[in-house]
Formats: C-alpha cells, sequence, structure tokens
C-alpha cells in the first residue's frame, strides 16, 4: 500500500491566490537524496575451474548504499530479476542486507547472457516506487553504469588535469572515446563499426546494425559492407529529414549517454533538437526495451517495450503519422508543423495484427497482438548493409527545397522487401 501527501501549492491565477491540495505518492529519497533509485555496485565472479565453480555459473554480487527511513520504518530490499530483456521480472527475494549473491553456486549465470535486475528498498510494508534496470553483461564488467565502489572506472574514459575535452575525457572527441572499446571486440563485446555482438561462440549480427562494415566475406552480414548509416564524424554538420532542418554534428553522445540513464541503451534522457543555428530545444525521451540474450552462443533478440518513436521523433518529427496523415498527425498533406513541406506518410503506432496483417519484424510492445510498428520496424538505429542502389528519396533540405538521394535508408530488408513482409500482396 502506498502511503499517501498532500501538498499545498500556490498558484497566483489572474490576481487571485489559489491553494490546490494535491495526491502525490510518498517519495522516498534515497542516500544521495535525489529521490531516485538506490546507488548500486555490480561485481562479477567469473567461473573457472580454480574457483571450483562449474563453467558457466558465475556469480554476480550486487551491494548497495542503505536508504535512509522516510518515516522511522524498517528498510528492507526487494531484489527482481529478468532473463528476457526486461518483458518480465521474477521476484528473488526480499533481504535486510546490504548486499545479494546470485547464484551462490547453483544455477549461475552463462557468459554473453545478458541479466537485468531491480532492486528497490521497502520500509515497512511499503514498497518504495522507484527502482532502475542494473544491466549485467558477463563476463564484461559493464563500464556505464553501477560505480559505486567500482569509481575507477571513471579513468577509462576521464583524466582529471589532463583532459583533451572540457569534460575531460582522455581522446580528442565523445565518439573517439566510444570507439576505444566499440570498434575491434577487445574492450567489449560489441563492435558498433562492423556491428558485431561477440557471443561465446563466435560474432552474431548487433541490433543496430552496422556504421561502417568492411564488408568480409562470410561475415555475420553476409559480406556485404554498409550501405547507409547515420552520421557520427562530429564535425560535418547534418539535417535530418522532417526534423526542424537546422543542421549540427552527430557523434555517439548525440543520441547515447556515457552513464546508465534508465533508458534502453543509456539512450539521452533529453535530446537537443536544432531548431536554428546554435539554438536548440530539449526533447524528454523515454525508452524502455532490452537485449534478450538467454543462450550464450546464440547473440541478442531486441525487446521493444515502448518509447523508441520518443528517440527517432525527436530529430525527425513529422514521420510520426497516423494512418491517412501527412506530417504530425494533419489529416491534409500541407507544410507540416516543422517547416518540411506537407506529405503523407506511413502510418505507425498501429498494430498490424489490428488490420489482420503479420510479420516477422520487431514490433513495439509486449509480446502480443497488440504490438506496434514504429521506426525501428523497419530500419536500423546504426546503419544498414543491404544492397540498394535504385532507390532515390525525397528529403527536405531547407524547408523549401526537396533533394533527391540515392540511399538504403537504415533499412533492415533490400529494396520495398519490408513492405510485402506486412502486406503480402
Ligand atoms: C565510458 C566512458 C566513461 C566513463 C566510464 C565515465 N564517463 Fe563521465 N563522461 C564520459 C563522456 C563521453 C562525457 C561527455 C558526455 C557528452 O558529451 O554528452 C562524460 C561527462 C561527464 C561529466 C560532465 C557531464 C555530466 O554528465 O555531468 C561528469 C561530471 C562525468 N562524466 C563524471 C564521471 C564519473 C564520476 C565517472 C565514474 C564514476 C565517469 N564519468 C565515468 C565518458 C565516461
Ligand atoms: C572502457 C571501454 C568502454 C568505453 C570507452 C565505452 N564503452 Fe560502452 N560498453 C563497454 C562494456 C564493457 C559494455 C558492456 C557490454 C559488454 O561489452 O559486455 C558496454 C556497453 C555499452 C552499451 C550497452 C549498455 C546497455 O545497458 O545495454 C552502450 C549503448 C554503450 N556501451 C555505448 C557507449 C558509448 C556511447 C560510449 C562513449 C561515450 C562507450 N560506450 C564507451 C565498454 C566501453
Ligand atoms: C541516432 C542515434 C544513435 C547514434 C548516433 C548512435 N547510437 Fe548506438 N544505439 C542507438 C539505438 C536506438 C540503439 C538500440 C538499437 C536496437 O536495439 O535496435 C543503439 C545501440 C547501441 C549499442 C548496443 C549494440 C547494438 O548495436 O545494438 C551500442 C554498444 C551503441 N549503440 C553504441 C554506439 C556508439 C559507440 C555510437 C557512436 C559510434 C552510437 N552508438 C551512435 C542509437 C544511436
Ligand atoms: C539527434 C538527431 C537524430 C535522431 C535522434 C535520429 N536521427 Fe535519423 N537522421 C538524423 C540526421 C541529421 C540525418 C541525416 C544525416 C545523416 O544521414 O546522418 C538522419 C538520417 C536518417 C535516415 C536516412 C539515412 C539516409 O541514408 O539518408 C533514416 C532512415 C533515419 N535517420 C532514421 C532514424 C531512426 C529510425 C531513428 C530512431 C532510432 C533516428 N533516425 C533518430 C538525425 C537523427
Ligand atoms: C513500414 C516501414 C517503415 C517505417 C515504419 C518507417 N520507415 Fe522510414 N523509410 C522506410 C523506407 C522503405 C524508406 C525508403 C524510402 C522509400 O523507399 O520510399 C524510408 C526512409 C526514411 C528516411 C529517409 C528520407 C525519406 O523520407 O526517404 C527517414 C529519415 C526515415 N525513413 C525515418 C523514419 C522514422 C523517423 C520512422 C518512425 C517515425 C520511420 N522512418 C518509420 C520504411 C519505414
Ligand atoms: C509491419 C507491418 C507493415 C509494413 C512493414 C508496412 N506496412 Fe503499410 N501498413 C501497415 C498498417 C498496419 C497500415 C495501416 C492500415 C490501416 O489503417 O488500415 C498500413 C498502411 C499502408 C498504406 C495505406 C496508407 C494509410 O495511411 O493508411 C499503404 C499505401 C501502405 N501501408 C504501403 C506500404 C509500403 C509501400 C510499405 C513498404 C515501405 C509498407 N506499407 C510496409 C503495416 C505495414
Amino acid at each position: 500500500m502506498s502511503v499517501y501527501f498532500k501538498r499545498c501549492l500556490l498558484v497566483l491565477f489572474f490576481g487571485f491566490t489559489i491553494c490546490l491540495f494535491i495526491v502525490l505518492p510518498n517519495q522516498r529519497v534515497n542516500a544521495e537524496g535525489t529521490g531516485e533509485s538506490i546507488v548500486v555496485s555490480v561485481e562479477i565472479n567469473i567461473a573457472t575451474e580454480e574457483n571450483h565453480q562449474p563453467i558457466n555459473t558465475n556469480e554476480i554480487v550486487l551491494s548497495w548504499k542503505a536508504v535512509p527511513p522516510v518515516s522511522g520504518g524498517t528498510i528492507s530490499y526487494d531484489i527482481e530479476k529478468s532473463t528476457d530483456g526486461g518483458l518480465t521480472f521474477v521476484p528473488k527475494g526480499n533481504v535486510t542486507d546490504l548486499t545479494w549473491t546470485d547464484n551462490n553456486n547453483s544455477s549461475g549465470v552463462p557468459n554473453y547472457t545478458n541479466v537485468i535486475y531491480r532492486l528497490s528498498s521497502v520500509e515497512g510494508t511499503t514498497n518504495s516506487p522507484f527502482s532502475r534496470p542494473i544491466n549485467v553483461f558477463p563476463p564484461n564488467i559493464n563500464v556505464h553504469d553501477n560505480y559505486m565502489s567500482n569509481t575507477n572506472l571513471c579513468k577509462t574514459c576521464h583524466v582529471t588535469h589532463n583532459g583533451e575535452t572540457a569534460e575531460l575525457l582522455n581522446e580528442p572527441t565523445a565518439s573517439a572515446v566510444c570507439l576505444t572499446c566499440h570498434q575491434g571486440l577487445t574492450n567489449s563485446k560489441y563492435d558498433v563499426i562492423d556491428g558485431y555482438t561477440k557471443t561465446a561462440g563466435g560474432i552474431t549480427r548487433s541490433l543496430g546494425g552496422a556504421f561502417a562494415n568492411a564488408g568480409v566475406a562470410g561475415d555475420p552480414w553476409g559480406g556485404l559492407s554498409t550501405t547507409s548509416a547515420h552520421s557520427i564524424d562530429e564535425t560535418t554538420a547534418v539535417s535530418a529529414p522532417g526534423g526542424l532542418n537546422a543542421s549540427k554534428p552527430m557523434g555517439c553522445t548525440t543520441c547515447h549517454s556515457a552513464h546508465g540513464t534508465g533508458n534502453y541503451r543509456m539512450i539521452k534522457n533529453t535530446i537537443l533538437q536544432p531548431i536554428a543555428a546554435n539554438t536548440s530545444i530539449p526533447i524528454n525521451i523515454n525508452v524502455v526495451a532490452g537485449a534478450k540474450a538467454i543462450d550464450q552462443n546464440a547473440g541478442e533478440t531486441p525487446v521493444y517495450i515502448s518509447g523508441i518513436e520518443t528517440l527517432c521523433q525527436s530529430c525527425h518529427s513529422d514521420y510520426t503519422a497516423s494512418a491517412g496523415a501527412g506530417g504530425s498527425g494533419l489529416k491534409v498533406p500541407t507544410r507540416s508543423q516543422f517547416g518540411t513541406p506537407g506529405m503523407y506518410r506511413h502510418p505507425v503506432n498501429i498494430a498490424p495484427a489490428d488490420k489482420g496483417l503479420t510479420t516477422l519484424l520487431p514490433l513495439e510492445g509486449r509480446g502480443d497482438n497488440t504490438d506496434k510498428m514504429m521506426c525501428l520496424t523497419c530500419h536500423y538505429a546504426h546503419g544498414s548493409t543491404v544492397k540498394d542502389t535504385n532507390i532515390s528519396t525525397v528529403v527536405a533540405g531547407d524547408g523549401a527545397i526537396l533533394v533527391t538521394k540515392v540511399s538504403s535508408n537504415l533499412k533492415r530488408l533490400e529494396g520495398m522487401k519490408i513492405c510485402q513482409d506486412c502486406h503480402k500482396k
């Protein structure tokens, strides 16, 4: 049961002072005083023959900072675990200690399988509404989050007195920092340039596609090199089709944070959308999803639950259309709200099953018939290797000028194969 309390807000409205009583859930403040999730640290004890653990039984040790009681009650902690990309969380117990170990030599967590834990405090019988996913990737330590007792991790990217940027980074750009680990499969299981994800048995395709796959015969992309990708060079100013037509350079940290955000893949909580030279507006992003990896040899499957559109729409605003509609829900294809010439666009946020359609492409939802199509149903987020030289697309340039471009447009399938997958004409 939640505890509620009343707050009084003084609002000045047409010269009157009105006192509003608003019922809000009791916000539990953690040790950091942020009113958010608990500060956690993760350790992975890799199973080896020396420590007499059967192979594939890595122990994951979570430890955390005590949460002070809000109203003098006893504090305990609920632990939950998901192995299906965050779709379902299984309760693993309630403890009063400040540490908990998965799995004490029983079944263990195999290498290259992804697990997500959730930790929340309970005061008496009142559960805190705050909990944040804790993403764990054995055998690697996730350098991006759960820093409590792993603070040495900061130095993988930052230096204190001799930084190369204002953020005290150890490389000249944020993207260069990212690529020290995410290119070449040495320091992470993800190589985003070739689009490879390492497994216990070899490499598979990465969920985001490939920014610049070299196209080596027999590679996971069938030896095809990248034909289109989001720009990540941090120097060339680019403008997003269907966006506000202002341009600015992109890099990894245009979409991702370097530190955990609570969003899927550390997607930023706020993206700055350029609206004019040197002017941007903040857009809030909330992406709930996961990367399921149960079989250590099979790689990952995306589990999109909600909010991918909040990300893509933050730059490509006009592409979020309903059936029979132009940009931004306009029924008439006049100039749409962000200044690109009005056009009809393929609808998103519709469940194909509702229209009697079936598809093998990924949808967003909880895995039932209400799952909807969204941008990543047809596109990769990073880049595509599909062969496609014949499709010209019309993209908005500076608001009025239309540009014809030949591109494979980050598509999941070549040509118009995507369409047939659903419409089966
Ligand atoms: C994986 C690399 C990486 C690690 C590990 C890392 N950072 Fe960062 N950090 C960055 C990057 C890149 C930026 C710049 C972000 C941007 O450009 O959006 C940044 C920005 C910052 C900033 C300034 C902006 C902000 O978010 O407040 C602070 C402060 C910071 N980091 C502190 C830390 C601390 C403390 C740790 C360790 C507990 C840490 N970082 C670990 C890469 C990293
Ligand atoms: C010191 C090495 C290192 C650096 C530098 C680094 N990463 Fe990572 N990154 C990792 C590791 C390790 C993981 C955990 C997955 C694995 O490899 O097993 C990871 C995971 C990720 C994930 C998936 C996280 C999740 O919760 O699903 C994203 C997204 C990511 N990194 C983006 C970035 C970005 C963006 C930068 C640059 C700001 C960056 N990384 C810099 C090592 C690094
Ligand atoms: C346009 C926004 C955007 C940019 C720019 C971007 N990413 Fe991503 N990234 C995403 C999204 C969205 C996903 C999730 C893709 C999915 O699951 O379909 C992702 C996934 C990832 C993953 C998980 C593995 C994978 O391929 O799915 C890593 C690691 C990662 N990004 C790192 C990076 C690095 C490093 C850069 C810069 C070189 C970068 N990203 C640039 C949006 C972006
Ligand atoms: C931070 C802004 C930003 C975000 C967020 C963003 N894009 Fe883009 N996108 C751009 C820009 C700028 C371009 C044009 C320049 C380029 O190709 O990088 C572009 C180009 C594209 C293209 C056309 C590529 C080509 O070959 O012409 C596609 C398709 C695309 N984006 C899809 C997406 C999808 C899907 C998402 C969500 C996962 C997304 N974008 C999120 C800025 C963004
Ligand atoms: C039904 C599949 C599908 C969905 C859903 C979809 N796209 Fe596309 N998109 C395509 C295809 C196919 C193209 C290539 C253009 C063509 O062949 O007509 C494309 C092209 C693009 C382009 C390049 C410029 C242009 O207009 O040709 C951008 C940008 C883009 N899509 C962004 C998005 C965003 C953002 C979303 C989500 C709001 C989205 N797309 C949803 C299939 C889709
Ligand atoms: C994931 C499934 C899926 C894919 C892939 C897909 N469509 Fe659709 N399409 C739909 C759904 C659902 C509707 C909405 C139908 C309705 O409202 O009755 C739709 C509507 C349409 C419409 C009617 C336009 C409107 O606004 O109602 C056209 C034309 C169309 N699609 C063509 C295409 C083309 C061309 C492609 C390939 C670029 C494509 N579709 C890919 C599911 C899909």
